[in-house]
């Protein structure tokens, strides 16, 4: 097999004991989930203001919840691809791996990852907006507003929205984990959105080798020790298949 790789970045991969992957939309790209900022995009069709804020939601919540309803169908109807299963073996090898990601389509799930904390909540969830109960939503629920939770709020779906803090010990293990991680993956994000945008660079300020997946550039890329250009359901097997023949485990 071609050697793609370099082989600085095999001897991290086979000499790393604490891993992180931070992960954004490209990755679930190959599944069939569009992306956010790619020219065709969900934020090249649609409004962030208009549809993924609490504002929003106010002001006209069937919108919100019919637009949620219809990325929900598309996402039962798609399935996990070579890059979310090459996580699942890194997690299965590593002595520590922790997966965060950005996606709320939870794939990542679906494909048997077992630690995945989600920075930015799950689609296939809802939250009331007054007492915030929750409530997992069913494949078969194809309602057309959103329904009132037993203490009157209004369920809205359980992810952040623009002005929305993240969770706060979701957020604080990944900062942590950042700061101890001696490998890091940064992966189909474009790495412009904060907080998560942060844990690459203090990721590299604190030590650890930080390598991203992407077949374009991003804001990090001339901040972190390898760029892999290309896309990450290629990548991820490739070089987890070259490193396993390294190593011969
Ligand atoms: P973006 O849409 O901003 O970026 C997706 C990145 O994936 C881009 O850099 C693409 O080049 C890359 N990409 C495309 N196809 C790929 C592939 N097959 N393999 C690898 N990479 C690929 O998505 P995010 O960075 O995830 O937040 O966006 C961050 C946040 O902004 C989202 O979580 C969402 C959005 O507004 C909220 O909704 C709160």
């Amino acid at each position: 097999m071609e050697n793609r790789f370099s082989p600085e970045l095999l001897e991290h991969l086979a000499n790393a004991r604490r891993v992180m992957a931070l992960t954004g939309a490209g990755i679930s790209a190959e599944s069939g989930v569009p992306t956010f900022r790619s020219p065709d995009g969900i934020w090249s069709k649609f409004k962030p203001e208009e549809l993924a804020s609490m504002d929003a939601f106010m002001r006209n919540p069937k919108l919100v919840w019919e637009w949620y309803q219809y990325r929900r169908r598309l996402i039962y109807e798609v399935e996990p691809n070579p890059g979310h299963r090459t996580l699942v073996d890194m997690e299965a090898f590593y002595l520590r791996f922790r997966l965060f990601t950005q996606n709320v389509d939870g794939l990542h799930h679906k494909a048997g990852s077992k630690q995945v904390y989600e920075l930015h909540g799950n689609i296939m969830r809802n939250r009331c907006s007054l007492c915030g109960r929750r409530v997992l939503q069913t494949a078969e629920d194809d309602s057309e507003e959103p329904a009132h939770c037993r203490c009157g709020g209004l369920m809205r779906p359980d992810v952040v929205w623009f002005g929305e803090i993240l969770p706060e010990d979701i957020l604080s293990m990944a900062y942590d984990e950042a700061m101890c991680a001696d490998l890091f993956f940064s992966i189909g994000t474009s790495a412009v959105v904060y907080p998560a945008a942060h844990l690459p660079v203090l990721a590299v300020e604190s030590g650890a080798y930080v390598v991203e997946i992407n077949p374009e550039s991003t804001m990090i890329s001339s901040k972190v020790h390898t760029t892999l250009r290309g896309k990450s359901g290629d990548i991820l097997p490739a070089l987890w298949s070259q490193l396993s023949q390294k190593s011969h485990f």
